[in-house]
């Protein structure tokens, strides 16, 4: 087992009815009673939400950002980064997914910088957020598990770009995480949401090592087996709130740090997944679908013993080693199917002939030399992926 270090400092309220523990916590922790609302497109507005927490929270001086949509726009950011400097705010509520989440996270750090915040998105040598304006978030989407981990991803799309920050200034102080939002998403982000979380997973099992860590890998043998037994029926009863608790609870156990204690993880999928969304704004989670089985099939040899594994204890294949491996890829895009979610690039865009050379070029002139568990995944590897899954 490798040596590691976790930290979950994230408070977890879970459940419907909760919305009076917010306000609690958020008048301890906005000292002065100034918070701003970040948020996304309508759908709090439509679902009545907005609403009940403005009534929850009326002794507060709330102000509000509105519009950080889909992928987190960093133009959209700065203009909440700029009316946050000008209106001295202290503390921060995202209500949202992983969009407006990831954006809280960004524009937290962004706030007190002197430079460029893309700087830092872009990595350059010497250039990183030092303080955090606190937040806590309201997770209206089970998915990303940004509620409760560190980590961001943030769109620039008039430079198709799409890239990451975190470290542990950015967890949020709290997340509620109530189920009954579920029933209003529409089937796209549900289905969206059993793939992220699938696929966080998977990055962190599915690799070239069996046996690091035990407990770990029957924990997300667990997740990947609940996303399964539930994922078609939330699909098609978001309305069940137990099948939402359970869809909410296994996106957030994917992606909270736990899993990746004591063993290698992959993430190569998510890296090439990032830049379909940036190149033909593909979906974050479809991306995933579309990569993943390829990247699976490309490195068959180092994970075959894995995917066997897997096949065995999540899908109860049988066969040779060889066999049960080939048929758990087949399974994992069988199962994405069933969720209605397509697996090919051309059944996104028809804009696709310069794609693989493209994720190629940038992986190359980022330095992204080895990707993967052991760092051998090549940009000619990435390249060869994303034509397979053309
Ligand atoms: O903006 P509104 O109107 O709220 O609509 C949103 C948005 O259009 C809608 N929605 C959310 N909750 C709803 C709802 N519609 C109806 N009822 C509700 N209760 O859903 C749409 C998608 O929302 P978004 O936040 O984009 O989804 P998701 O949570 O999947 O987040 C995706 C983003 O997270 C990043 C992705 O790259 C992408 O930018 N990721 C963040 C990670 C992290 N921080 O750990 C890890 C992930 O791998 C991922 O990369
Ligand atoms: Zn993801």
């Amino acid at each position: 087992m490798n040596n590691f270090e976790i930290t979950t400092p994230t408070t977890i309220v879970f459940g419907k009815d909760q919305l009076e523990r917010i306000s609690q916590l958020l008048k301890t922790q906005a000292v002065d009673g100034k918070v701003i609302v970040l948020y996304g497109g309508s759908s709090i507005e439509r679902s009545g939400f907005l609403d009940k927490l403005k009534a929850e929270l009326s002794d507060l001086e709330l102000h509000f950002f509105q519009g950080i949509g889909a992928n987190p726009e960093y133009t959209t950011l700065m203009k909440a980064v700029e009316y946050i400097r000008e209106h001295q705010i202290g503390y921060m509520l995202a209500v949202g997914g992983g969009s407006v989440i990831d954006g809280a996270k960004f524009i937290s750090g962004a706030v007190h910088y002197d430079g460029d915040p893309w700087d830092v998105l872009t990595q350059v040598p010497g250039c990183t957020f030092t303080s955090a304006v606190p937040f806590g978030c309201i997770l209206t989407i089970p998915a990303t598990g940004s509620e409760s981990n560190s980590g961001a991803v943030i769109s620039r799309s008039e430079l198709k770009e799409k890239r990451t920050m975190g470290g542990p200034l950015f967890f949020p102080e709290f997340a509620l995480l109530d189920p009954t939002f579920v029933a209003t998403l529409p089937k796209r982000q549900i289905a969206n949401g059993v793939i992220d979380a699938y696929t966080h997973t998977m990055e962190q099992y599915l690799t070239s090592f069996k046996g690091e860590n035990l407990l770990q890998e029957r924990y997300a043998e667990g997740i990947l087996s609940t996303l399964i037994e539930i994922g078609e029926k939330v699909l098609k009863n978001p309305e069940d709130y137990d099948l939402a608790a359970n869809l909410m609870w296994c996106a957030n156990q994917a992606l909270n740090g736990v899993l990746r204690c004591g063993v290698a993880t992959d993430w190569a999928t998510h890296m090439i997944g990032h830049e379909l969304t940036a190149l033909h704004g593909i979906d974050h989670a479809q991306t995933l679908a579309i990569i993943a089985p390829r990247l699976y099939e490309v490195k068959f040899e180092s994970k075959k013993a894995k995917l066997a594994q897997y096949g065995k204890r999540v899908w109860g294949l049988e066969g040779s080693e060889e066999q049960v491996a080939r048929k758990a890829i087949a399974q994992t895009e069988a199962f994405f199917h069933s969720l209605s979610v397509k697996t090919r690039i051309s059944e996104y865009t028809k804009d696709y002939y310069d794609t693989g050379r493209t994720v190629h070029d940038r992986f190359v002139a980022r330095g992204w030399t080895g990707l993967g568990e052991n760092k051998d995944l090549t940009p000619k590897e990435a390249e060869y992926i994303v034509n397979q899954a053309i």
